[in-house]
């Protein structure tokens, strides 16, 4: 059975005392069976018969949870730097949209690239988020937008997962934007989503999610419950893209389906933010996308106060927040959105496996859960988040394998 030693400090990433304090436990040692954690306690408790075998050093480094990228966009042909610039010249988010930019600017790169350019380029995304300590991958769909490429999408998706030791999670995100084949009958590609593309990738296993960006100029509120429910009827657990750019009813309408997590929040109102504590969804907090937007970030203390669970993600995605480094999100979202350390790294972890549905199963180190952690050259979680550097990652474990060893 292999065992992790040497191990200063480890962060079990349980809330005992709720998300603003660490369980910690001291000199520790980790030992695991297959995928699966065994045992996890003070070094000099560890039963003699778990130290026959493999050995590794934590070389008295921090140890984490692997951490949970639970919002990224991973498959996407092309990059929009054009945009990034256009953006500091003064041309709002809405306004490149509106001009056949962004998203759809991405669709039809997309659309263009090959199933092997798109493989290529996501497992390049895949290892370098490895080498952070991210085990955990949502992954959207919502750059075909069409039935043949949504699919492909989400079967490129189902490839990867089948190869790779870190856990590849998939949402179906038809509902981005309205294509433009469909500019002119918005309710015929509604139809598509839910008559047809719901059905079908529910059928065939090839997402776990539905998700919706409710926005202006994307889709509306009536639009997305019809999207949700269709997905819920095939087995699909809602999530909604919701008041990033204006208030518009998006974390109201994920507290009335009963969502996994609502995503963005910048604008949310009072009332969703009540309404979300009681529904207990998830908030998944995404800072690059305010920082690359401009925006104010979502009210963290307001959400935490109430009582909803704040998650961080990346958001990875080429207009909006081109990085899937998810530790300097955790920075952002600290000193942006005045979240402590202990909240941002159970956000990053414990919570963010909440808002996919996998609780039970990964995002903190406990025996029974899957063999996923980090091993950080850190002193604690305080000093990681603070000392901004491009990578303190020195070993991650996802699924009992090892997929990243700094050399040296
Ligand atoms: O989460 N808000 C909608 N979707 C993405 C942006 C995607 C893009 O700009 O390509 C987001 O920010
Ligand atoms: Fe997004």
């Amino acid at each position: 059975m292999p065992v992790l030693l040497d191990i200063a400090t480890l962060v079990t990433g349980k809330m005992p005392r709720g998300p603003g304090h660490l369980d910690l436990v001291p000199e520790a040692a980790i030992a695991w069976q297959g995928d699966r954690i065994a045992w996890v306690g003070p070094a000099a408790e560890l039963p003699a018969v778990f130290t026959r075998e493999e050995r590794h050093s934590a070389r008295g480094g921090l140890v984490i949870p692997g951490l949970v990228d639970c919002h990224t966009h991973l498959a996407f042909g092309g990059w929009r730097a054009d945009e990034f610039e256009a953006r500091i010249r003064g041309e709002s988010y809405l306004e490149i949209a509106a001009r056949g930019g962004g998203i759809r600017s991405t669709v039809a790169q997309t659309r263009a690239a090959s199933r092997e350019e798109l493989r290529r380029r996501c497992q390049a995304h895949l290892a370098g988020m490895a080498r952070l300590g991210v085990t955990t991958i949502e992954a959207k769909s919502g750059y075909g937008l069409t039935l043949e490429h949504e699919l492909a999408l989400l079967e490129l998706y189902r490839e990867l997962r089948e190869a790779s030791p870190q856990r590849i999670v998939a949402t179906l995100l038809a509902a981005h934007v309205v294509p433009p084949e469909y500019q002119d009958r918005r309710a015929d590609y509604v139809e598509l989503v839910t008559g047809q593309l719901v059905p079908q990738v529910g059928a065939r296993a090839l997402a776990q999610f539905c998700d919706v960006f409710v926005e202006e100029g994307a889709f509306s509120i009536a639009e997305a419950r019809q999207i949700l429910l269709a997905g819920q009827a095939h087995g699909l657990i809602p999530k909604l893209h919701a008041d990033q750019l204006t208030s518009g009813g998006g974390a109201e309408l994920a507290a009335e389906v009963g969502a996994a997590s609502a995503d963005h929040l910048e604008c949310i109102s009072d009332a969703g933010v009540r309404q979300m504590a009681a529904a207990g969804v998830v908030a998944v907090s995404l800072p690059f996308a305010s920082l690359y937007l401009g925006q104010a970030p979502l009210p963290a203390r307001r959400l935490l106060e109430a009582g909803v669970p704040v998650a961080v993600a990346t958001d990875f995605n080429p207009g909006s927040a081109p990085s899937y480094h998810l530790p300097v999100a955790m920075t952002l979202a600290c000193t942006m959105q005045r979240m402590t350390p202990a909240e941002v790294l159970h956000g990053a972890t414990a919570v963010a496996a909440r808002a996919l549905a996998l609780g039970g199963v990964t995002g903190s180190i406990v025996p029974g859960l899957s063999a996923d952690f980090a091993v950080l050259e850190a002193e604690s979680v305080n000093h990681w988040l603070y000392h901004l550097r491009e990578n303190a990652c020195v070993l991650t474990v996802a699924r009992g394998q090892v997929v990243w060893r700094a050399t040296a």
